[in-house]
């Protein structure tokens, strides 16, 4: 089923890249990926293809190049309908270490991708955003209307920074904006073939635990047992990534004329970090764990209230946190899990 939309995939080799691709093919989506493989490698494709049986076009180049680059060469020898713009770096810690270069890469490419979208009169885009925007919140569930907050880390900097980018473009170039503000992504396509493939010791909670499983950790450390909460560790919104890739396809169903819309996209519940180990035992396996003191820079609970997408995306996560985590357990190829 082909519907003659071509989507050009920025970083749509990297984690929820890779599952958006798979979604777009089975909704007869033509993806055309760019990506500058700083954090993803070209195996994807190949799994890609074995998911779905189609071959996607790829090239690699940074954002960040303009004229005579890559980018220019998909706008101007395909017919782009709409950008998914998943490029940039993602890490929280990694940001407060190298701050210039969270900046650098993630403002400068957002930058250079709207003014080649300008220049090749390409209207519609769908942003990566993250619920870091709100910070600790006051009450919660979050809704859009939330206010957003100075940001605890460089990286959520950047998001905030992108999200007032693209505002401005939307009124000055008349463009059609969706911004989504994911939770905790997690999980993998069901196949076990497609997943995360983190650089370095991860800090994210669900990497980490595939660590602990697959041998290289001894144990997890779980950050902060004296939280506010019912088991004293941090709660967070556990959104499966197959469920995340499908709300930017309905994003794209919505898009024309929508002028600049803003979704929260999670679970709509909170989970413990404690939690989310006893799922893992509830399926199985165990997870050695220590406690740990508070990391800098966590907050203790988040989760979003996700009725706005429900209602105009026609969006609605199908996936449990257990099931995400059966997802984890079924990945096929442990040993290559992570990059070197
Ligand atoms: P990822 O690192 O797996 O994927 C990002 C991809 O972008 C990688 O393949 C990388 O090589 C590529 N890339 C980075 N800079 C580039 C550049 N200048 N030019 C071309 N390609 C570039 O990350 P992900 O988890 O798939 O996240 C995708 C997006 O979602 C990011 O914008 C991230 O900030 C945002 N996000 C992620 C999470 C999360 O927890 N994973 C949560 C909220 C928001
Ligand atoms: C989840 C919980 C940790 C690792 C960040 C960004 C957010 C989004 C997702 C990009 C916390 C605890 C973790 C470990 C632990 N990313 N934890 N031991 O910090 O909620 O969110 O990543 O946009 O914007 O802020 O995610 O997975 O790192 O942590 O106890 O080894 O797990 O303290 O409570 P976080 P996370």
């Amino acid at each position: 089923m082909h519907n003659n939309k071509n989507i050009l995939v920025t970083g749509g080799l990297g984690y929820i890249g890779s599952h958006t691709l798979v979604k777009l093919i089975e909704r007869g989506y033509t993806p055309y990926v760019i990506d500058n493989l700083s954090n993803s490698n070209t195996d994807i494709i190949n799994k890609v293809k074995e998911i779905t049986g189609e071959e996607v076009f790829f090239l690699q180049g940074d954002l960040r190049d303009s004229e005579n680059s890559n980018l220019y060469y998909i706008f101007k020898n395909f017919e782009i309908d709409s950008v998914i713009h998943f490029a940039a770096f993602k890490s929280v810690s990694e940001s407060t270490k190298a701050p210039l270069d969270y900046y650098d890469n993630n403002l400068n490419s957002t930058i250079q991708l709207l003014q080649a979208m300008k220049i090749y009169g390409v209207k519609n885009i769908v942003f990566s955003s993250s619920c870091t925007v709100y910070g600790q919140p006051d009450s919660y569930p979050v809704n859009e209307l939330t206010p957003i907050k100075q940001a605890e880390s460089p990286y959520g900097e950047t998001k905030r920074m992108c999200e007032q980018i693209l505002e401005s473009s939307q009124k000055s170039d008349d463009l059609n904006v969706v911004v989504l503000r994911y939770f905790n992504p997690i999980g993998v396509h069901e196949s076990g073939i497609l997943h995360e493939s983190p650089k370095g010791i991860p800090d994210g909670l669900m990497p980490y635990i595939i660590g602990v499983i697959n041998g290289e950790y001894p144990f997890l450390r779980i950050f902060g047992d004296d939280y506010n909460t019912k088991d004293g560790t941090a709660i967070r919104d556990y959104i499966d990534v197959n469920d995340l890739a499908d709300a930017h396809v309905k994003s794209l169903d919505i898009i024309d004329g929508i002028g600049f819309e803003t979704f929260n996209i999670g679970s709509g519940s909170g989970y413990t970090v404690m939690e989310v180990v006893e799922s893992f035992r509830d399926n199985g396996t165990d997870i050695a764990f220590k406690m740990f003191p508070r990391r800098d820079g966590d907050i203790e609970s988040i989760y979003g209230d996700i009725s706005k997408a429900e209602k105009i995306l026609n969006w609605s996560p199908e996936k449990s946190l257990n099931d995400s985590v059966k997802s984890v357990l079924n990945i096929k190829s442990w040993m290559k899990y992570h990059q070197c």
